[in-house]
């Protein structure tokens, strides 16, 4: 049987193995998805030892998502630009592919939830890893991206990577002049229960609310930007089941559905 797994440490949280099961079931698929810790100092020789015993790909997860992209032989476009790789696949040649799912399931999901993203203007909160992974979608799916920071250089190093690819720039608060059509949340703030301060004028009426992280209760994100009156907003589930069919995707190469496993996984999260 094929073998793919998720790394990261911590790992037993990861609900990848429940998702790809899923996966696997409704597309009649036969694979075997584990979890595995590896070390932190010993990624590399954990990962060697899962291609020899019959690995087949992986999903790569906090903290090493970074050491991954630098073990790939061949990168996705986005995998380049984002820094990181959260997808491995083993090649027939014996090579190793490395894509970023993340933002192409964000992106996905936005599309869920919004009929058309074209042209509109795009407000992404934060500019550490998860943002990074996010901007090559996001401008590739039309949109115009705006990158506000509570540390304003970062904002500043993504747009100048960013910028051959589209519209992209950096805000600081005070040009933080709303209502955008959308806003993404990709802090951490939220773990925290925190929001990012900033300024009630960046929702409006029809102004969409992504919050990257996800949990039973509404985010704090979330419920500060419904209380301003956003007309939606969603959080990261969708992203998180969407990264998984990107890379189920990658390598099995057929789509899954998704809307049911969202449904069956927002049921059991505590
Ligand atoms: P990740 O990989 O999840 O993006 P990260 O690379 O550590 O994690 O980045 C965390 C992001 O959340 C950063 O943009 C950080 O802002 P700074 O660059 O100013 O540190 C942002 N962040 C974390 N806590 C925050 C808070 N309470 N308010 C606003 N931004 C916050």
């Amino acid at each position: 049987t094929d073998r793919y797994a998720v790394f990261g440490n911590p790992i037993s949280h990861s609900k990848s193995p429940l998702i790809h099961g899923i996966f696997a079931n409704e597309t009649q698929q036969v694979l075997e998805y584990e979890a595995i810790l590896a070390p932190k100092d010993d990624f590399e020789s954990c990962l060697k030892l899962f291609w020899f015993e019959n690995g087949k790909g992986a999903n790569v997860t906090v903290p090493f998502k970074e050491q991954a992209f630098n073990l790939c032989d061949e990168l996705s476009e986005e995998a380049k630009l984002a820094g990181s790789v959260n997808t491995l696949t083993l090649l027939t040649n014996g090579k190793v592919r490395g894509d970023n799912t993340d933002g192409l399931g964000l992106v996905a999901d936005l599309i869920r939830n919004i009929s058309s993203l074209e042209g509109k203007r795009v407000l992404l909160l934060g500019a550490g890893g998860a943002a990074r992974g996010s901007v090559l979608p996001l401008l590739k799916a039309g949109l115009k991206v705006c990158i506000h920071n509570r540390t304003q250089e970062k904002a500043e190093k993504l747009v100048e990577i960013f910028t051959p690819f589209g519209d992209v720039k950096a805000l600081s608060i005070a040009e933080l002049i709303g209502p955008f059509d959308i806003i993404i949340n990709s802090t951490s703030s939220s773990l925290s229960g925190d929001i990012p301060a900033i300024p009630s004028c960046v929702i409006g009426a029809d102004t969409l609310c992504y919050d990257m992280m996800y949990s039973k209760e509404l985010t704090s994100f979330n419920s500060w930007a419904l209380d301003l009156g956003a007309i939606k907003a969603i959080d990261g589930l969708g992203m998180l089941v969407g990264q998984a069919a990107k890379s189920f995707e990658l390598w099995r190469g057929v789509t899954p559905e998704v809307d049911t496993t969202i449904k069956l996984l927002r049921e059991k999260i505590e």
